[in-house]
């Protein structure tokens, strides 16, 4: 574990500020107290019970089928449809008018109101449109989109025909997109021509265009006309939404699909620079997310004739947390909730807090990062509204230091609703560690603990459990219902990666280092890996070495993540430049910089380039980035003495300390 950890560990354990759960909240509360012990007793039975949640075509035989580890089977014989578990039921139960999506377009005067009954005429209409073009289940689809409706319909449409989807985020490069659609084999890219995004359209399309010369895997693209903007057309592959989707019929009957069919493969950075296919099923990844947006969020879904919680979570669609807690999740569950197309200061600074007043918004579920940068401009903007509709406020994507996480509760919140902090990751598809609302007394800084029916433990690198008090790493003790299944195509990355960490079978290590406090209360305190996390997006640093080093101009790099006021992590950069290069010219930074966002996408643009002479360097030529983080972070160098060359730090410090910050 590096040396931050411990500097933050001492920090941590000054927190003795509580926050009891509001009485009203707690005596209404979807979960009680009573739900760990009764988990605990026989968590497959407690999962088979919280199966019953979902409507199933034919019921499961067995909860858990553990015959194979770490080949996990949930509900092995169960069949079901996830469109129709997260849509059809709710309209057949009477809530067809209630609405599923207020979605708000990033310009103003831009929203949609969308019901059930809508939702599922629109999922049909898709679901019929891409049977029409070639899809079949089992065929994957890629869906590259902004935060519109039709990304949503996109998704469930697939779903309902068994084709799994592959969602890439819509700041990812034409590359990254390119190499997603090639792992997976894509058939159909479904798109848009753009989207809005800082008060601008900004196109999509283009990229779609660009990665299908880098991959001929794709026969279709489906286009969505969002912002009017000018598209380059090729009649052979490209099809408007309008065209064939409109125009389908609104009647669908879903298949039923067995419990283990895939429901979708999300892409994110391992410690190598492919990155890892995740592999999410149907039923276990309905029941976990269904059961924990329950949990966690206490949602009152309300009924047809009344109103119930207003969700929102500001995640984008194209990260797992807009997979389980804005489609699979929420929708199974039958919530309202808001979807905003934007960035949160267009048109202006408040525009997050005008959404909350308008829609009367009740359960907020945003990240750490955007928490910060809203503190740093000053609690006057939200103050101009009124947001006492809001009574539950989650976090996720990284630790939320505890001044931000009281500032959200106090000026947020209203000093009433408390702030569920939720671990967990692409991999586990579900919130695992988490308070839950209506029971816990929440410390400002930590996860708390595991949720029912879900077991982790802090242990040393001997696998054995820490003791109160100290750190170590982060596990899950025993299989959960919406666990990734394997990595896409590599079951043998998917076992040396997750379960071969410690000798003990079953533990599922999870990257992340921890503390567990005196109560046993868990802190979770960043990767241990080569992995960063960048305004909670989950970023490798072999990936952007690579992007670095594809540049001509690049003999070599190194890349580190360094603590960021804002970001939580910043990339930071070391290169060595080729020989023929010289030193690369005036703009060199300027030019590397513009060619990692290229690569991979803007999120891993780096905040900061040092050009190099030499990188550090173990003798086995291990670059040593633990010392090239302390001089990212602006501390004394730390041990040096396994350098191959002592000297070359001395230069390195030097260089940083005389190149200005940007
Ligand atoms: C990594 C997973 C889960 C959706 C968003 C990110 C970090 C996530 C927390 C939290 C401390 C957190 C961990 C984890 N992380 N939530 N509440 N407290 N750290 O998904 O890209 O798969 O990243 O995000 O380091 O391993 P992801």
């Amino acid at each position: 574990m590096t040396t931050v950890t411990n500097e933050t560990l001492a920090n941590l354990s000054r927190e003795e500020r509580r926050f009891e759960p509001p009485a009203e909240l707690a005596a209404a509360a979807n979960v009680t107290a009573d739900a760990y012990d009764h988990a605990a007793k026989d968590p497959a039975a407690f999962w088979g019970e919280q199966a019953e949640r979902l409507t199933w075509a034919e019921r499961w035989s067995t909860v858990l089928d553990d015959s194979n580890p770490p080949f996990y089977k949930w509900f092995t014989g169960g069949k079901l449809n996830a469109s129709y578990n997260c849509v059809d039921r709710h309209v057949e139960a009477g809530l067809g008018d209630k609405v599923a999506l207020h979605w708000v377009g990033e310009p103003v005067a831009d929203t949609r109101d969308i019901t059930y009954a809508q939702l599922k005429d629109e999922v049909s209409q898709a679901a019929n449109a891409l049977t029409a073009l070639g899809v079949e289940a089992g065929d994957r689809v890629a869906i590259y989109m902004p935060m519109i409706p039709e990304a949503i319909v996109a998704m469930l449409a697939c779903a309902r025909i068994g084709a799994p989807h592959t969602v890439v985020f819509g700041g990812f490069s034409a590359d990254a997109l390119a190499s997603r659609i090639d792992d997976c084999q894509a058939k159909v890219v479904i798109t848009s021509d753009g989207g809005y995004r800082r008060g601008a359209p900004s196109a999509l399309k283009p990229a779609v265009d660009e990665a299908l010369t880098k991959t001929d895997v794709v026969h279709k693209v489906l286009v969505v006309r969002r912002t009017g903007q000018e598209v380059a057309w090729n009649d052979d592959v490209d099809v408007w939404w309008h065209d064939v989707v409109d125009t389908a019929s609104t009647e669908h009957t879903p298949e039923a699909f067995d419990a283990e069919h895939p429901l979708y493969v999300m892409y994110t950075s391992g410690t190598t620079g492919k990155p890892k296919g995740i592999l999410h099923t149907t039923g276990g990844y309905l029941v976990g997310t269904s059961y924990t947006h329950h949990a966690v969020f206490d949602l009152k879904p309300g009924s047809a004739d009344e109103k119930g919680d207003v969700y929102w979570c500001t995640a984008d669609i194209g990260w797992v947390t807009g997979h389980s807690y804005i489609v699979y999740g929420p929708l199974a569950n039958g919530a309202t909730q808001v979807l905003y197309e934007g960035t949160p200061d267009s048109p202006e600074r408040g525009r997050w807090w005008e959404i909350i007043e308008q829609y009367g918004v009740t359960i907020f579920y945003t990240a750490p990062t955007a928490i910060r940068s809203f503190m740093k401009q000053g609690r006057a903007i939200p103050d101009q509204r009124d947001m006492s509709s809001v009574r539950i406020l989650g976090s996720v994507g990284e630790p939320i230091n505890p001044e931000a996480y009281v500032w959200y509760r106090q000026v947020i919140g209203g000093d009433r609703a408390p702030v569920v902090d939720t671990w967990w990751q692409t991999e586990t598809g579900m919130i695992m560690i988490s308070p839950l609302p209506g029971v816990t007394a929440g410390k400002p800084g930590s996860a708390m603990k595991a949720l029912p029916g879900v077991s982790v433990d802090v242990v040393d690198d001997e696998g054995t459990p820490v003791p109160n008090g100290s750190g170590g790493y982060l596990v899950v003790t025993a299989p959960w219902p919406s666990m990734l299944r394997t990595l896409w195509g590599d079951d043998d990355r998917y076992r040396d990666t997750y379960w071969s960490r410690f000798k003990k079978q079953g533990y599922y290590f999870a990257g992340d280092g921890a503390k567990k406090d005196e109560d046993g209360d868990i802190w979770v305190l960043g990767r241990v890996d080569d992995v960063m996390n960048v305004s909670g997006h989950r970023l490798s640093t072999t990936e952007i070495e690579s992007a670095l080093v594809s540049h001509p101009k690049v003999a070599e790099a190194a890349v580190v993540g360094a603590k960021d006021e804002d970001t939580g992590q910043a990339v930071c950069a070391f290169v060595i430049l080729r020989e023929e290069a010289g030193d690369g010219g005036d703009d060199i930074v300027q030019e590397l910089r513009q060619h990692v966002r290229k690569e991979i996408g803007p999120i891993a643009t780096p905040r900061q380039i040092l050009v190099v002479a030499e990188l550090p360097k173990t003798r086995s030529g291990k670059i040593m980035r633990r010392l090239l983080r302390d001089v990212a972070e602006n501390r004394e160098v730390g041990d040096v003495t396994t350098l191959a060359d002592g000297s070359v730090m001395d230069l390195i410090s030097k260089g940083m300390s005389a190149s200005s910050e940007d």
